[in-house]
């Protein structure tokens, strides 16, 4: 059952320097228990996205100016914020890109957790707080660690903190926004692992955003890459992995590392993303794009369905002629 439908979402940063057209149209489905990874350059428009879902966005200068959000059969957008304060953390939950910041450092880690789940469950302090400890152990803190302060913590500590309140209600979905950046390699791999065993366990669905296509392959079910605002590719692994339509996520494909290919030289994707603010005419990605024709100038290219469940938004998968190239 589809848990989350995003239809034709646009959302703009109106500010003195012009109409920053963050989110242009964007479609995306996650099914109950499935991960999906949201991946693009910076810039792409995918924190403004997960915003969005919350009605988080900033405003001013942002504005939700299309689009439907349904999540759980019904339209968030349709929501007032009382109703939408309800459903964050305990419904949809959300993992922040800077999350060393999510932590107040003057209150004790445990009682931080306890606050959220005190909040949503309706249950006493003394409940909030065992419930709180045992969150903690989930994620492999011990348990006499919840006096302590988060600046007592290291990093992927304070991470699994983080994460640790995000889950501490068991929300339907959990919205988690680059949550490894900011943690060195070793303790990312296990920061992840940590996060797609407990998304198992508690059969929660996730939207997973981040930069890097590798982190996608551990962790996620169905991919969606996006572009100055559109998704330009969706579906599952397989398909965007090993059948890859969309010139773009093969240039973001030839622009990694790869173990298993002997390697020429990386080839980095020419130029840059268009400022959201002055976006081409046709189809975003003409400027940058090896394949693009006369007609990607002026003509934006629709989404097509190349095979069950695989979408792409690229003129020559409308046409039927990217086979084999
Ligand atoms: N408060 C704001 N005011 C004006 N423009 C904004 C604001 N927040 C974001 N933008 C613009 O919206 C666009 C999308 O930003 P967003 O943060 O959603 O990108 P992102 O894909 O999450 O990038 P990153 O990978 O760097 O986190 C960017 O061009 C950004 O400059
Ligand atoms: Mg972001």
């Amino acid at each position: 059952m589809k848990l989350l439908e995003i239809r034709g979402l646009e959302i703009h940063y109106v500010t003195d320097d012009g109409i920053f057209k963050a989110v242009n149209g964007v479609d995306l489905v996650i099914e109950e228990g499935e991960a999906v990874g949201l991946v693009g350059e910076t810039g792409a428009g995918k924190t403004t996205t997960a915003l969005g879902i919350l009605r988080l966005v900033p405003s001013p200068p942002g504005k939700i100016v299309g689009g439907e959000i349904f999540f759980a059969g019904e339209n968030l957008l349709k929501k007032s914020m009382k109703a939408m304060r309800k459903i964050r953390g305990a419904e949809i939950s959300m993992i922040f890109q800077d999350p060393m910041t999510a932590l107040n450092p003057t209150i004790r880690v445990g009682e931080q957790i306890a606050e959220v789940i005190k909040q949503h469950m309706n249950c006493s302090k003394t409940e909030a707080l065992s419930r709180a400890i045992d969150m903690l152990s989930t994620v492999g803190i011990q348990p006499e660690r919840a006096m302590e302060y988060p600046h007592q913590f290291s990093g992927g500590m304070k991470q699994r903190v983080v994460i640790a309140i995000a889950l501490a209600c068991q929300p339907k979905l959990l919205i988690a926004d680059e949550p490894t950046t900011a943690l060195d390699v070793t303790i990312q791999a296990q920061v992840l692992d940590m996060i797609h065993d407990l998304q198992q366990k508690l059969h929660t669905s996730m939207l997973l955003i981040t930069h890097d296509l590798g982190v996608v392959a551990e962790t996620c079910d169905k991919v969606a890459i996006m572009y100055a605002g559109e998704i330009m590719e969706y579906g599952t692994l397989d398909q965007v992995y090993n059948d890859t339509k969309h010139p773009y996520t093969k240039g973001l494909f030839a622009s990694i590392p790869s173990l298993d290919k002997k390697a020429g030289r990386l080839q980095p994707i020419q130029g840059m993303m268009p400022n959201p603010s002055d976006l081409p005419s046709g189809c975003v990605f003409h400027p940058r794009c090896p394949r693009a024709s006369e007609i990607c100038k002026v003509k934006a290219a629709s989404m097509s369905e190349v095979s069950g469940g695989h979408f792409v938004r690229c003129i020559l998968c409308e046409n039927g002629d990217m086979e084999g190239k």
